[in-house]
Formats: C-alpha cells, sequence, structure tokens
C-alpha cells in the first residue's frame, strides 16, 4: 500500500466547525475503505499556528518541533469537534509578505516548500478564508504545491462557495446576544445599535436580523442615508415603541462617508481592523432624536463558542470531501457548496470579487431591513 503524509493547517480569524473539518479529514484518513480505494495509506500532521507554523518551524527537528508540527491519531481529535475555534491553531501571517528584523516585508514563500521538504509531507490541506486559501492558491501556482482547500469564514463572503464554515454558528452567537440586548432596550425602552462582524458582506447582519426580527439592518452593500434612518426610528416613536433594534454590520457606511475602524495600520494581507460603527451610530441617534441609545458590539463573542449542529455537519462533509480530492489528485481546488450540493472549486475563485448581499433582490431600501413580501428568488441556505 503506497503512503502519503499530509499537513493540515487553520488560518485566519477562527470560527466553529474548523475541529469539525480536522476530525473528518484524520478519520477520513484512516478509513479503511477510503484506503483500500485508492491503495493509499494517508498520515495526518497538524502544522500548528497556520501559515506561521510551516514558516517558523526548525527543519533540523522536523516532525520533533512540537511548537509547529504534531502527527494527529484518530484518538486525539475524537472529541475536537464539540468545541469551537481550532485545536491546532491560526494566525494571520503571510508567507508572501513577512515582516523581517530588517523591518522590511518579504517574500518568505519558499521556506514553505523547503520545509514541507524537511517534514516529508507530500500534500497540504488549508483550512481558511480568502486570504489562507489566497495563499494556497499562489503556492499552487508558483511551486505546484499539492494543496486542497476547505473554506471557512463566519462572513460567508468567499467567492465559489454558498456555505464558509462558522457561518451558522455565528449566526446562533449573534441571535443569543440580540436577544439579551432586547430584553434591556425593552425594559428601559432603549434603542439598542447591535455591531456584528462583515467587512464587506452583510450576510451576517441581513441574517442576524432576520432571525430577531430587528427594526433596522444596516450592510455594506448599501450605504444608508441617516435622514432616512433618523424618519423610520421617528416612525416608531408615533407608535409608541418601546424600542428599537438596529444591527448594522462594522462595514456598513452612511452615504458618502468613510468605514469605521478601530486601528488605521493593516495585517499581513493589507485589511485594516474595522468596528466602531455602532458607538458612533448610537452616538449619533441620541444626538439627533434624544432617544436613549446604547451600542453593543459583539466582536469575538459571535465567532467563538460551541458549534452548531449545521456546522458540525458541514466540517464533517468538507473535511472527508478534502481526502477525496487529495486522494482524486485534485490539487489546486477547493471543497465548496453550490446549488445547496457539496462539491468542488478551482482555489483561483478566491481572486474572484467577494460575495456580498444581492441589495436589489434580498434589501428593502426604503425600509432599511430585509425584504418581507417574498422570499422566492433570493432565499439561500
Ligand atoms: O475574517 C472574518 C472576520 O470575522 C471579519 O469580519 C472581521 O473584520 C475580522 O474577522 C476580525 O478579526 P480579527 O480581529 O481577528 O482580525
Amino acid at each position: 500500500m503506497k503512503r502519503m503524509r499530509v499537513g493540515i493547517l487553520t488560518g485566519g480569524g477562527d470560527c466553529a466547525g474548523l475541529n469539525a473539518a480536522i476530525k473528518w479529514v484524520v478519520y477520513a484518513a484512516i478509513n479503511r475503505e477510503v484506503q483500500t480505494k485508492y491503495n493509499t495509506r494517508i498520515q495526518v500532521v497538524a502544522i500548528k499556528e497556520g501559515w506561521e507554523g510551516i514558516l517558523m518551524l526548525d527543519p533540523k527537528k522536523g516532525l520533533k518541533d512540537e511548537r509547529y508540527v504534531q502527527p494527529l491519531t484518530d484518538f486525539m481529535v475524537r472529541k475536537i469537534d464539540r468545541d469551537g475555534g481550532t485545536a491546532i491553531g491560526t494566525s494571520r501571517t503571510n508567507p508572501f509578505n513577512v515582516k523581517g528584523k530588517d523591518g522590511k516585508n518579504h517574500d518568505e514563500s519558499a521556506t514553505v516548500v523547503r520545509n514541507m521538504k524537511a517534514l516529508d509531507l507530500d500534500a497540504l490541506i488549508a483550512v481558511g478564508g480568502e486570504d489562507t486559501l489566497g495563499v494556497a492558491n499562489k503556492l499552487y501556482l508558483k511551486y505546484q504545491i499539492p494543496v486542497v482547500g476547505i473554506p471557512k469564514t463566519i462572513d460567508l463572503d468567499l467567492p465559489g462557495t454558498e456555505y464558509s464554515l462558522g457561518f451558522d454558528s455565528a449566526v446562533n452567537n449573534i441571535k443569543m446576544l440580540i436577544n439579551h440586548a432586547r430584553t434591556v432596550a425593552g425594559s428601559h425602552r432603549k434603542t439598542a445599535v447591535i455591531e456584528v462582524m462583515g467587512r464587506h458582506s452583510g450576510f451576517l447582519a441581513m441574517t442576524g436580523g432576520m432571525v430577531t426580527s430587528a427594526h433596522f439592518i444596516l450592510i455594506p452593500e448599501y450605504p444608508f442615508e441617516l435622514d432616512l434612518l433618523l424618519r423610520l426610528i421617528g416612525d416608531r416613536q408615533k407608535l409608541k415603541s418601546r424600542y428599537t433594534l438596529l444591527v448594522a454590520a462594522e462595514g456598513a457606511t452612511e452615504v458618502g462617508a468613510k468605514v469605521v475602524a478601530r486601528k488605521s495600520e493593516t495585517d499581513a494581507f493589507g485589511h485594516i481592523h474595522l468596528g466602531g460603527i455602532g458607538e458612533v451610530l448610537a452616538d449619533q441617534l441620541k444626538e439627533r432624536t434624544g432617544l436613549d441609545t446604547f451600542a453593543e458590539k459583539l466582536g469575538y463573542l459571535q465567532r467563538g463558542g460551541e458549534p452548531s449542529a449545521f456546522d458540525v455537519k458541514m466540517g464533517h462533509y468538507f473535511g472527508v470531501t478534502a481526502v477525496d480530492l487529495l486522494l482524486r489528485k485534485e490539487y489546486g481546488r477547493m471543497v465548496a457548496v453550490q446549488g445547496g450540493h457539496i462539491t468542488t472549486a478551482p482555489l483561483s475563485v478566491l481572486s474572484n470579487p467577494v460575495r456580498v448581499v444581492d441589495v436589489d433582490l434580498m434589501y428593502d431600501k426604503a425600509r432599511l431591513n430585509a425584504r418581507r413580501d417574498t422570499a422566492l428568488e433570493w432565499c439561500v441556505l
């Protein structure tokens, strides 16, 4: 029987469902039917801390460098799918853009190839979003590294797939947290501005807002007119509503305004840290209406915690399919969902524009909310 050693890494922001994918990669690799079908026995090795692990490990220690490498057994991964986050660590390291001791940024991607050889790895499974999988694609194109991808991001904005791990769990967290804010807002007659993640895409805000019947949903895809929002809130006051719930994606902006950012510096992938639109809006609304407002930025609370049943299931599907892709030697591809079915897509799709909410189809621009008249045509997973 042939032998194959496969590295697996998780990169970018953590989310729920990653551990299920890791577990099912290992379980598929040791599955007797899989081994017989492909006449191959796979050993799975965790590369810890995302791309940082494979860049930083000591090649002389190879598999013994426990800071960054860990061969995985079924016993070790048996229970990890019960928890959120990633059991093998993550980072936002970009091998094509590493800050050196000289303070300058360098392309260190050749080190990935060298260290894969040192670890005797035949292939890699990268679990990540546009950045991590984008690196996988560049490594595949530049060095023909045998690599396959598993999509994850709570933002649900990856091109080429209708689902990415973490979204459903994050929506469940958002639902719970908004409902917590609701009791306070209702009891104290307040206006709650809830800020959720979503830098370019408003899927989290739309779904989180819909499942909590939020009164207003602001998304990056549709810059809002403050005057319209004030008028709509005024209408609620006339109806003597006790409270108002407004959900805003971190990337939402007022017409003509810039996105609100936490810090101005960018990460290794060139992203600024967004955040703060909730506070800004809550202050503006207080000033312009006299209402008692408060802002809650859900931040990491929406990414953390236990995975939903759906994310565990999708982690299973994605994990076993990634192993299948490797054994069929379909390198340079990622697992994907299209039309509600598990399928695959080339990693190169990640250079396409991110998926966004179809505003004309899904959004009620007059009420600043999801459409309520019909779900035909736009109702997705
Ligand atoms: O990439 C997913 C995401 O959830 C974005 O919506 C958000 O801007 C980002 O993570 C924030 O994560 P971090 O603070 O870890 O950079």
